[in-house]
């Protein structure tokens, strides 16, 4: 077998056992609406939003291969960390309501203003409780995993069997999981007849853009990855993918390629989690113009980033070029002020 090739990717896949929450393979459905509006490139969605659980996500891909770990170990409860409104804290609780494991869950404060009153009580917020996680309140520090592990050391003084989930589902596990996205849109692109230029996204803890580069260097070799930062934060996340990728690549042996990590800048402004003008029209376009329905955080800074790259001329009217909708849909109805609708 070619070891560069869709059943090579699959193949080395394979060998790492996965827990089987998400619905896959998600969709790659054409936007032929907000194409036109745009005067093309031809624009494609892989809807990672419809991964299913507890209102899917792209965490939920990761979180299949990272709690494979947490299940062989025996673990009786999930711990994680995120912000007030994270879509990650969701998928995990969700995984863990679903497995049946007890989820306590680091709530950082302070990293985002609230945008709207409800802003702690709605969205993602309110799914956590529904979910049944157990919320633990911190002042954001900028450091992202040390309160929880903290939680999990203070939970396994009490006599549970704590598994911690990193901050965003990212660690080498984590990103590999967004290596079997590059088969489903090797295999799906394939059969609509082309082979995309990009496949753009929103990039915050680098998991997704590292598992992507990687499965694209395998299966995707024409296929461009361009992470829009949405953390205001270019070099952070470009250091992060770059981590995630190696350790990735080294659990797959398979090769990673710094060179091939493009991490867009000047999408995020003025900070994670606060809306831009830009940022704004992305969603009303998307959910006008084709249902679908982005977030102010992620997937809306991510349709930005790609909007502004298309009107400067980065793709010819004739390419094709996938739009990674990653979800977080729920944190829409946190932001409804901020929105206007
Ligand atoms: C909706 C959504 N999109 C994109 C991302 C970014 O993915 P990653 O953290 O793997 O870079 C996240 C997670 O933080 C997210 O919740």
């Amino acid at each position: 077998m070619p070891r560069s090739s869709t059943a090579y990717l699959e193949q080395r896949l394979e060998r790492i056992p996965r827990v089987g929450l998400a619905h896959l393979p998600t969709p790659l459905e054409p936007l032929p609406r907000l194409t036109a509006e745009l005067g093309g490139p031809r624009l494609w969605v892989k809807r990672e939003d419809c991964t299913g659980l507890g209102f899917g996500g792209n965490k939920l891909r990761k979180l299949d291969y990272v709690l494979s770990e947490a299940l062989a170990a025996g673990a009786d409860t999930l711990v994680s960390g995120g912000v007030v409104q994270s879509n990650s804290l969701r998928q995990v609780a969700a995984a863990a309501a679903k497995l049946g494991l007890a989820c306590h869950l680091v709530v950082y404060e302070g990293r985002v203003a609230a945008p709207s009153p409800d802003y702690h009580d709605q969205g993602n917020a309110l799914l956590n409780r529904l979910f049944g996680a157990q919320l633990h309140k911190q002042p954001w520090t900028g450091e992202r995993n040390a309160a929880i592990e903290a939680l999990a050391a203070e939970l396994a003084a009490q006599g549970r069997k704590p598994f911690v989930v990193p901050y965003g589902v990212s660690n080498g596990r984590g990103a590999l999981a967004y290596a079997s996205t590059i088969i489903e849109i090797a295999r799906q692109s394939a059969a609509a007849g082309f082979t995309p230029g990009a496949v753009v996204h929103g990039s915050g803890s680098g998991g997704t853009q590292a598992g992507l580069v990687l499965g694209a260097r395998a299966a995707l070799s024409r296929t461009r990855i361009l992470g829009i930062d949405i953390d205001a934060e270019p070099d952070r996340v470009q250091a992060d993918v770059l981590r995630y990728g190696e350790e990735a690549a080294a659990l797959l042996q398979i090769p990673f390629e710094p060179a091939d990590v493009e991490v867009v800048a000047g999408h995020a402004d003025p900070a994670y989690g606060v809306p831009q003008a830009a940022t704004l029209e992305a969603i009303r376009l998307a959910g006008r113009l084709e249902a679908l329905v982005l977030d102010p955080v992620y997937s809306g800074k991510g349709l930005a980033g790609l909007i502004a790259l298309i009107r400067a001329g980065r793709w010819r009217a004739n390419e094709d070029v996938v739009f990674l909708h990653s979800g977080g849909g729920p944190a829409l109805f946190a932001y409804r002020e901020v929105l206007e609708l």
